[in-house]
This record gives structure tokens, sequence and C-alpha cells, in this order.
């Protein structure tokens, strides 16, 4: 596996390619990421990955210093795990003056949810993405690029940047991986205590109890059964944000018939000050 660090190099490693596979990722990779290597390196003529953490889509009192940074064991299991390229851009590379022009996703689905609490978060991703997209493909004539559905939203929002700038790029959502006891795969669980890693467990659980009395329920039914599942996990020292069953095809509160449509759960909410996200299709 090549190791570059500027898009120049990037670009020669690439040339003579036609179609990259292409995980960006923000390192302190977990198994989840090298599930993505995996399902897009078969699609592609070559596979990359990169690791950067974008500064763009930290809020000043979020996490940005403290995120793990672990460049050397990410490198031999993506390696390990197939991917030809790693690119792994120092700031100055990637923001060599401040960033000003900037991608504004439609607020319809950028500002609700996640977008909501983490204000500016979908604008800082969708133009790191972008310009990722810009180093990886330039010049080629298609490619597939891979999310995991854990950021679900995120997965959205990159989904329709890609469709209104005509890129010729796929989006292939990968499923989140979980460990044993149900917990989302998350860069952020390595700040979890083992204690809290138990507790963590219970926001998957209060997604799928949610989740199966939506579907017993009507519209009308569902603030107050989202509000029950929000107290409950309060109760349990949890500080929740969000916790809601909404329409797959544009994350808006359903109405009509629950049972028919697909839907799905969303929620996120702070163990200790560890903010965790996950989701559950139903
Ligand atoms: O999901 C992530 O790790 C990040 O948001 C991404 C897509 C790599 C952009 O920085």
């Amino acid at each position: 596996m090549h190791i570059v660090h500027t898009i120049a190099e990037l670009r020669d490693k690439l040339s003579g390619f036609k179609r990259p596979a292409f995980v960006p990722t923000m390192g302190n990779l977990h198994d989840g990421h090298i599930a993505l290597v995996q399902e897009a390196r078969p699609l592609g003529d070559v596979t990359v990955s990169s690791i950067f953490v974008n500064r763009l889509q930290f809020a000043p009192h979020e996490d940005f210093d403290s995120y793990p940074r672990t460049l050397d064991t990410d490198a031999q299991r993506l390696e390990a795990a197939g991917c030809d390229v790693l690119f792994a851009p120092r700031e100055k590379e990637l923001y060599p003056e401040p960033q000003t022009y900037k991608v504004h996703p439609a607020s319809d689905l950028a500002d609700i949810l996640e977008g909501h609490f983490r204000p500016g978060f979908f604008i800082g991703v969708s133009t790191v993405v972008l310009k990722l997209f810009s180093c990886v493909y330039a010049g080629m004539p298609a490619g597939v690029a891979a999310f995991g559905k854990k950021d679900y939203q995120q997965v959205m929002v990159v989904r329709r940047m890609v469709q209104q700038f005509a890129l010729p790029i796929e989006i292939l959502a990968g499923e989140t991986q979980r460990a044993d006891n149900g917990l989302a795969l998350s860069s952020r669980n390595g700040y979890l205590t083992d204690e809290q890693r138990q507790e963590a467990a219970q926001l998957s659980q209060a997604l799928k109890a949610l989740g199966k009395a939506a579907q017993a329920a009507s519209p009308a039914d569902l603030p107050a059964l989202e509000a029950q599942a929000l107290q409950a996990l309060a109760r349990r020292g949890w500080k929740p944000d969000y916790l809601t069953v909404r329409r797959r095809a544009d994350l808006l509160a359903p109405w009509g018939e629950l049972a028919s449509q697909p839907l799905v759960v969303l929620g996120a909410a702070k163990l200790g000050s560890t903010r965790l996200i996950d989701n559950l299709e139903i």
C-alpha cells in the first residue's frame, strides 16, 4: 500500500486507473471502516482510503483536538484489508488557505437532527467530501465511494450533493457494524469507560423499542412515544438530543399508515461527555 500525503502524489499513484473505490475516514479505524473497504474494493479498479480529521466539521467546543490520531495502526489495518493507496494529507495540504468557498447543503435535510444539534456540521462534511472527491476522482470517468450507515443523515447529504453536482460517483452505504452487546462501532467509543461501554448498548435498545412501538402506532402517537423513549434514557443518566422516527426517503416525520412505509429510527445522546449516534431501519 502506498501512503501519500499530498494531492500531487495521490494523483500520481492513481494515474492509469479508471474507477477508484474510495473510503473517506477520519482515522482511528474500527471494523466498520474495514468492512467498508472490503465492500468497496471489488467495485473499483483501485482502492483508496483517506484519513483526515476535518477541522471544518467540528464546533469550537467539540473534540477536534482530542480526536484519536492513530495513523500507524490504521495504515496496517488498511493494508491488510487490501487498500492500495492511503491518502493522509496534513491540514495545510487540504486547507492551504482558509476555506472560504464551502458547500451549503439544502437546509431541509442538513439543518434537522444532527444539523440542528451540530450547526454547520454538514457544511464542514460536504465541503471536505467534495474536496476529497476532487482529489481522488479528478480526470476519472467514474468512481464509487463508501460511507457507513451509522451516519445515516451524512450518507443522505452526500448522496444528494453527488446527485445535484452530477458527480459520476456511485455512493455505497455500508451496514453499521456492532459490538456483541449491540453498540454501534464508532471511533468515539474509545472515549467510553468499560462501564459506559456496557451502558452504551442502551441507545440501540431504545431505538429498537421505539421502532417496535411505532410500527403498531399512528403518526399522531409518535411524539408521545418519542418523548417516552427520551425520558427513559434520561432516567438512566443519559443526555439525549433526539430519538425519533422518520421517513427513510427524506428524514421527515411520517404521515399515513406507518407499517407500510420505509422508516428509520434515529437517535443521538450523550453518555458522560461522549456523544453517540445510532439508527435502525424498520
Ligand atoms: O464520517 C466521517 O468519518 C467523516 O464525516 C468524513 C465523511 C470522513 C468527512 O470528514
